[in-house]
């Protein structure tokens, strides 16, 4: 895979579906020079997601897309029609990479083959445990000692691309899962921005399903 020099700010779009901050973590770095790229759109299908309102009072473009907005002839969701319409959002704006920071929709393959290679998610797990919703509390119940997050690219599957970066939180006897959510939020804060970091800075490969930092 190419890599991008550090100094070229990279136009990159966050999609987003609730409170945003992981958004605001990668902002932040941006801001205080630690990630080359600049924030080109966010996309939310969630109207009112408060995501969405931070990053107006950042001054950063936003597009809405509700994903109820789209029907098809027997009135279900039309996800095509919703999918087609992010991509143009994205498209409009420039970006060249996807963050998705607590977007709540699976992408299809024909989303996922639009920006090969140039989507990242982070999940609130130690992947491959735990993937899916509520991934803390699945944690926490099956009594792992180890907990964390991990920053990946984005596949066709849930949870499942190639992992660029993790880091670890131990869980403490007396945690309830919103304790141990808090203290992995706080770890996917800098795991986000430093997994980008590490993808537009350095050389890297995908060989099967690891993800090699090198040419
Ligand atoms: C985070 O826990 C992230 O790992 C998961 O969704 C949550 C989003 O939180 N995918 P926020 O909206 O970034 O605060």
């Amino acid at each position: 895979m190419t890599s991008t020099a550090p100094h070229t700010p990279v136009p990159l779009a966050v999609l987003l579906s609730g409170r945003g901050s992981n958004f605001l973590a990668l902002q932040a770095a941006i801001e205080a020079g630690e990630l080359p790229a600049r924030i080109v759109r966010v996309v939310s299908n969630v109207e009112g997601a408060p995501g969405i309102a931070r990053a107006e009072a950042l001054g950063l473009p936003t597009t809405i897309l509700p994903h109820g907005g789209h029907r098809n002839a027997e009135g279900g969701v039309d996800r095509k029609g919703h999918e087609a319409a992010v991509i143009a959002a994205l498209e409009e704006s420039g970006a060249e990479w996807i963050c998705l920071a607590g977007y709540m929709r699976l992408l299809s393959p024909g989303f996922v083959q639009r920006f090969p290679r140039r989507i990242l998610n982070i999940h609130p797990s130690l992947l491959p445990a735990f993937p899916g919703l509520h991934a803390q509390e699945q944690a926490w119940r099956h009594g792992v000692r180890i907990a964390g997050c991990t920053v990946h690219l984005v596949d066709d599957g849930l949870d499942s691309g190639p992992i660029v970066l993790q880091r670890v939180v131990e869980v403490r006897d007396g945690d309830t899962p919103d304790d141990l959510a808090r203290r992995i939020l706080q770890e996917e804060h800098i795991a986000y921005p430093q997994a980008l970091r590490r993808l537009l800075a350095e050389p890297w490969r995908v060989d099967g399903r690891r993800l090699c930092f090198s040419t």
